[in-house]
């Protein structure tokens, strides 16, 4: 039996430590920008995250901007974990754990520039989706963006009838005393039975065997979360559009940068058709049919200021980006919505070198242009390879230099107390970059070599032998061993091997991190 302050979402079992970029104030703002809506203006923002989980995405993003950050969750466990990493990390992000009827009532918030959700919107129930946009109604300065991503259909209608089953399940044989995981396992065993039994509804609907069987390789603390939560609503785009409209916001733009590229998404037939639907609403919903969409992360506004052509294409111009992987590392192949989509060597291969130029130092979009014309690759082409990039992850928009030279002292403080912590705590990978105004994804064995980097009293930098030795030095003072493939390495000489050939990557790694002021 749940405590009463849960109303049905799962709080036995945490949630994991995911860091979610799509949440940073330089992502929104990018998005926002490439659909020509005016972005809130740059500068210290005020920064609500409602439901942040274990709250990674909210203490990097407070510790990597100016301005004041303000969260919630209502699972306390989560929220003093989140709270002490702020506190040791001096970020000072205010995570508190109202719910969000409580967080509704309070009359000490600012006015947000941005209030972002993150994995909420479907898990809870339409009185707490109310009181949600309560909050923002309330809560969201005029100008104000709010990121929401939620499960969404038509992508789910194939498989909502399995969480059904497993939930009933779940319900009725399921006991408190067996532990939430034995209830997980035993309604997916269930489910399997059904499917044996020759049930029609796993043989004749599409897709509904394999979401059950690959529910058997997801880790339990996911599965939770995700499915075994008294409230699961996938919504229609429509629909979520008409809860926002309540509280006088506008679809502005996806996140997920690669929604703005047509090419990626849709056959020449189905773009045509697209053209050809007139009304927004319309269209965004034909969009999320031709995809068979399954998540939505859309991008809402309080007051859309349009902008015309030519000052969308300045403020994209003034725009920075930064490759978060090397240059060597970015494929010239995208898996996309109409398949393997092959990227133009003629354009991406010299775009690479010039965001990798001068030791990986972030660019605007302005700063490009003189560099590839001479390639004949032109600003619109720019703007559309750039945005794939970040799309598809090995690079991210970053925030002006101003304000990342203003949020450096603080991120490289956070990032010295996560490297501590990361001693003993294994579950946050990612570090924060006051260049991007956001997180960079760091493994735990680079976070090793960052610390050791941190003690040496040299300016050299340390060969991998050196690294490998120091970071030995850390892991045996904590009775910790490499684990390499799932195994874990026994022998010193086994464990110094490895790490060595993994202080080799980090190396070629390391003028990366430097450009992101992830390491000095
Ligand atoms: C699926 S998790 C997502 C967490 C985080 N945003 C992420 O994506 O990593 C949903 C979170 O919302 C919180 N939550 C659910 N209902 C809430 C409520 N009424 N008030 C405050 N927090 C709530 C839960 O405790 C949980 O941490």
């Amino acid at each position: 039996v749940q405590p009463d302050w849960t109303a049905g979402y799962v709080a036995e079992i945490d949630y994991t430590y995911g860091y979610y970029r799509e949440l940073a104030p330089a992502h929104l703002r990018f998005a926002l920008a490439l659909r020509g809506v005016a972005p809130p203006s740059s500068g210290p923002v005020n920064y609500l995250e409602l439901g942040f989980g274990q709250g990674v995405s909210v203490n990097i993003h407070a510790a990597s901007n100016r301005g004041s950050f303000w969260g919630t969750d209502f699972n306390p466990n989560q929220a003093a974990g989140a709270r002490a990493l702020a506190k040791a990390g001096g970020n000072g992000a205010n995570l508190l754990d109202d719910g969000f009827a409580e967080l509704l009532e309070r009359d000490d918030l600012p006015k947000f520039d941005f209030i972002t959700l993150h994995g909420i919107w479907t898990w809870v129930s339409d009185k707490h989706r109310d009181t949600i946009v309560a909050i923002i109604r309330k809560h969201l300065a005029v100008g104000g963006a709010v990121y929401m991503s939620y499960n969404t259909l038509p992508g789910w209608s194939a498989s909502m009838p399995v969480r059904h089953l497993m939930k009933l399940h779940e319900d009725i044989a399921g006991s408190a005393e067996q532990g939430i995981q034995k209830r997980i396992q035993a309604a997916i065993a269930f489910g399997e039975q059904v499917d044996n039994a020759g049930a029609a509804y796993f043989r004749q609907v599409p897709g509904a065997r394999d979401r059950l069987k690959g529910l058997k390789d997801k880790p339990a603390n996911y599965l939770a979360h995700e499915y075994f939560n008294a409230d699961w609503k996938p919504m229609y785009f429509a629909d979520a559009v008409r809860h926002l409209e309540t509280a006088k916001l506008s679809f502005a733009a996806s996140s997920n940068l690669l929604d703005h590229i047509d090419n990626v998404n849709f056959s020449e037939q189905s773009r045509q058709m697209l053209v050809g639907i007139q009304n927004p609403l319309l269209r965004e919903s034909t969009r999320d049919f031709i995809v068979n969409q399954v998540f939505r992360r859309d991008i809402f506004t309080r007051g859309q200021r349009l902008l015309n052509m030519p000052e969308r294409t300045a403020l994209l111009m003034q725009s920075r980006v930064a490759l978060t992987v090397l240059a060597n590392e970015v494929p010239l192949k995208l898996n996309a919505a109409v398949g393997e989509v092959n990227l133009s060597p003629a354009v991406y291969t010299p775009l690479i070198e010039a965001l990798a130029a001068d030791n990986y130092r972030p660019k605007t979009l302005g700063e490009l242009v003189p560099v590839l014309a001479p390639k004949n690759i032109n600003p619109l082409q720019i703007i559309q390879a750039v945005t794939l990039l970040v799309g598809a992850n090995h690079a991210t928009a970053a925030q002006s230099a101003e304000e990342a030279a203003a949020a450096a002292p603080a991120a490289q403080q956070f990032n010295a107390a996560l490297l501590k912590m990361a001693r003993e705590h294994t579950e946050v990978m990612c570090m924060a970059s006051p260049v991007l105004g956001a997180g960079v994804p760091v493994p735990r064995l680079q976070q090793m070599f960052l610390a050791v980097l941190g003690e040496q009293k040299s300016k050299k930098t340390p060969d991998a032998a050196a690294l490998a030795k120091g970071a030995w030095a850390i892991m045996t003072s904590i009775g910790q061993r490499v684990v390499k493939d799932g195994k874990t390495l026994q022998s010193e000489d086994e464990n110094i091997a490895q790490l060595a050939a993994d202080a080799k990557i980090f190396l070629d790694r390391l003028p990366l991190l430097q450009a992101l002021g992830v390491a000095s």
